[in-house]
């Protein structure tokens, strides 16, 4: 196999879905859209913090009240009209099919340095897919660093997992149960351990070599769900903040298109989370049967997009 890192390509939206869905990596330049949803990030991330540096806020605060902090801020942000609206401006300027796309709520995310807070609200992500987590295989993630990164405290690929089976407990998890248990504001009383059972690797796996993408606030970075990541230990002495989103496509989900299953074995569904670009609608129901298995049954189990 061969990765690929294509650096403000200029072709189409379905060729760069191919090349996500064959395990290659797409990097953007920041635009006018992205530095505006990045300044709309750092309003809110400010306000929260007050009279602290963001950055180095967690030098300076009891690690209960950065947790309760983060607990406020990350849920005003994903539910925040503006924040689809900068995402739906992303869409479209990156000439995704507004008809066809259809997105996650935006998260924002931080890694805080020197292990100060790795749980809960902050987790600091072991290696793993997100189609362990119940994404459709089509499922695209987008990624976007609000401050300025460093080597130490980013995102790192490790493709070569890609199409490689990894030993893993996926199979523990359920994502309608996984929202019925672990969703909501309680993930922030998790600031020593983190009991949540997260799907990871089961054997020992090379870090080495990774590929750690650098660019200035901003920048973009697409990957397929099935791309193994991790968070990179943070040692530099900033807490990253980032916005990150899924885009899945109407007509490649309808087509079952999308990046090879390799190791996944979870059960459940994201399917009813993606809204369209166009009116915010969810999936239709030909396509959410299709997705969905016989542990969706179970109605109060579904997660709805739409509640807080
Ligand atoms: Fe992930």
């Amino acid at each position: 196999m061969n990765n690929t890192i294509y650096f403000d390509p200029t072709c189409d939206d379905d060729t760069r879905r191919r090349q996500l869905y064959e395990g290659q990596l797409v990097v953007y330049s920041p635009t006018a859209n992205t530095l505006a949803f990045c300044e709309f990030a750092r309003s809110l991330i400010k306000e929260a913090f007050g009279d602290l540096d963001p950055e180095t806020a967690q030098y300076h605060l009891p690690v209960e009240e950065y947790a309760r902090i983060l607990g406020e801020l990350k849920p005003k942000f994903i539910h925040h009209p503006e924040s689809k609206q900068h995402l739906r401006n992303i869409l479209g300027e990156f000439g995704c099919d507004p008809a066809e796309t259809y997105f996650d709520v935006p998260k924002l995310r931080s890694s805080t340095s020197d292990n100060y807070l790795t749980s809960g609200i902050a987790y600091a992500w072991h290696p793993h897919r997100d189609t362990w987590y119940s994404a459709p295989q089509s499922q695209i993630n987008w990624w976007i660093p609000i401050y300025e990164l460093s080597t130490e405290n980013g995102m790192a690929f490790h493709p070569q997992y890609w199409n490689r089976p990894v030993k893993n407990n996926s199979d523990g998890y359920n994502y309608y149960e996984w929202n019925k248990q672990h969703r909501g504001a309680s993930v922030a009383q998790y600031v020593k351990e983190d009991p949540r059972p997260l799907p990871k690797p089961t054997e020992a796996i090379d870090l080495d070599p990774q590929i750690r993408l650098v660019g200035p606030v901003g920048s973009m970075v697409l990957f397929s769900a099935a791309q193994l990541h991790s968070s990179v230990p943070n040692t530099s002495g900033k807490t990253r903040f980032s916005i990150d989103f899924r885009t899945v496509h109407r007509g490649d989900l309808a087509r079952k298109t999308g990046a090879p299953w390799v190791d996944e074995r979870c059960t459940g569904s994201t399917i009813r989370d993606y809204l369209r670009a166009t009116d915010l609608a969810l999936l239709p129901d030909d396509i959410i049967t299709m997705y969905d298995d016989e542990t969706g049954h179970a109605g109060e189990l579904v997660y709805d997009p739409n509640r807080t």
